[in-house]
């Protein structure tokens, strides 16, 4: 099978404006070669610390800008190169939910008209009658009450509006969902039933998702595999399980080691990484994650290491692998770890 999604070598880099006359003083590697491919049903979760290009990778897919370099192809059709006129058939294939459902909803359009626009749009139905039962099947779909179409977007609470706002996406009738820090800001209890409601949808409707967040406790159970990001680069991607059983660099151990495990009495020690993100205008030379790495050595300081498998499914940027197993010590089993991969069932 074909993956519906497909990013080979992405780069997005802005120009830095400075000086008297604004002129491009420098450039912010804001994604500075990403790849990744995603099966139709899938899902695949974007993490890392704010800053490290998630939400730059989300846009370049959704070809909100021309990209620096690399290539995008959506359903076995190269999009990175398409002008707009040859992008817009496409773009009902691929559609988005952002974090903030406030700003994301038209104030001025009832629920009715928000969700008729891209079915009209996409000339997905024509007649009024047909238009209106799509809008209700969508209302169903997110679990709303039908009768709620008629009400204008302020009358809802943020959770209710995110569902709208999943339910503008469906209309698209789209193969691929970004979903953007889509639960970020909302209360905890809603943010597991907007989570629940899109691991529904997506297993009904085989749909693949794109799914971006900064917090590897709300991924962890609704995602299928997990690519771990820092400073514009993957540094790790994996199933699930693998990822979160067994992480295989030092950013994903120091990430996962702040996330909470419900043991009773367990004793987990957390990785307080040194220093901040370096500047993405003035990444560091060799591994980029070297000046906050606990386990640096001579070579990553001046040798990028390569994305490559460390086991089955399982890819790690980490000059670590290189050594013998004894000195490696992502490979030794922590109480965290064993802990998830028992939950999780990893090998
Ligand atoms: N339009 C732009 N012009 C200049 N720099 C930009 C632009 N958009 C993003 N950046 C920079 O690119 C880098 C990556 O930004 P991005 O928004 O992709 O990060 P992120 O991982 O989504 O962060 P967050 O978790 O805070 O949403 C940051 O340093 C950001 O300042
Ligand atoms: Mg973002």
């Amino acid at each position: 099978m074909n993956p519906i999604l497909q990013v080979s070598d992405l780069k997005k880099h802005f120009p830095v404006k400075g000086g008297l006359f604004g002129t491009t003083v420098g450039q912010v590697y804001a994604v500075d070669g990403v790849s990744f491919e995603i099966n139709r049903g899938e899902t695949l979760s974007l993490v890392g610390e704010s800053g490290c290009g998630k939400s730059t990778v989300g846009k370049a897919v959704l070809r909100l800008f021309p990209l620096t370099a690399g290539q995008v192809v959506l359903d076995g059709k190269r999009i990175d190169d398409m002008s707009a006129g040859e992008l817009r058939p496409l773009r009902r294939k691929i559609q988005v939910v952002f974090q903030d459902p406030f700003s994301s909803l038209n104030p001025r359009m009832k629920v009715r008209d928000i969700l008729a626009e891209p079915i009209t749009n996409f000339g997905i139905a024509t007649a009024k009658d047909d238009i209106d039962r799509r809008v209700g099947e969508l209302m169903d779909k997110v679990r709303l009450p039908r009768d709620a179409v008629n009400r204008w977007p302020h009358e809802f609470s943020g959770g209710q509006r995110q569902r709208i706002c999943i339910a503008r996406a469906l209309a698209a009738d789209p193969d691929v969902i970004v979903c953007d820090e889509a639960v970020s800001a909302l209360d905890v209890s809603v943010k597991a039933q907007i989570v629940n409601l899109l691991q529904d949808l997506q297993a009904e409707l085989g749909l693949a998702m794109l799914f971006i967040s900064h917090d590897l406790a709300i991924v962890e159970h609704m995602t299928h595999r997990v690519a771990v990001m820092y400073l514009g680069k993957i540094v790790e991607v994996a199933d699930k399980r693998d990822l979160f059983g067994a992480p295989r660099h030092p950013y994903t151990e120091a990430l996962l080691s702040a996330v909470p495990v419900m043991e009773p009495g367990a004793q987990f020690q957390r990785i307080i990484l040194k220093g901040d993100v370096p500047s993405p205008i003035r990444p560091p030379p060799g591994c980029r994650f070297h000046t906050r790495c606990p386990y640096a050595f001579e070579r990553c300081r001046k040798e990028e290491p390569k994305l490559v498998a460390t086991g089955s499914n399982h890819l790690a940027a980490c000059h670590l692998h290189d050594l013998p197993e004894a000195e490696n010590p992502l490979l030794k089993t922590t109480g965290a770890t064993a802990f998830r991969a028992a939950q999780l069932g990893a090998a």
